[in-house]
């Protein structure tokens, strides 16, 4: 038995903006759909414009290398743009950490 449709909760700082992850969209596709915007460009997972620390919470990839170094996932940071959510998620963009 398995649930068909799940529904994870983002939320994106420092602007404290949320928005659902329904199914299998990405967390950048599910902020466009819910009138987040987030930085992007190829949306593929190879420019990096969209990257952000994930504080907390978990992600998979639909690709299989995204554009990080294993250094970066380790410290946590995700390319939502090829990233799906496996619980809810809090997400620091990182032009705001960068300063
Ligand atoms: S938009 Fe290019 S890596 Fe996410």
């Amino acid at each position: 038995m398995s649930a068909p449709f799940q529904i994870f909760t983002a939320r994106v700082l420092p602007a404290n903006l949320q928005f659902d992850v329904e199914g299998d969209l990405t967390l950048l596709e599910a902020a466009d759909l819910g009138r987040v915007q987030l930085p992007s460009s190829c949306r593929n997972g190879t420019c990096r414009t969209c990257m952000c620390q994930l504080v907390s919470g978990e992600v998979t990839y639909t690709v299989e290398w995204p554009g990080l170094s294993a250094e970066e996932k380790a410290e946590g940071l995700v390319l939502p743009c090829v990233a799906r959510p496996l619980t809810d998620v809090v997400l620091m963009q990182a032009a705001a950490t960068a300063g």
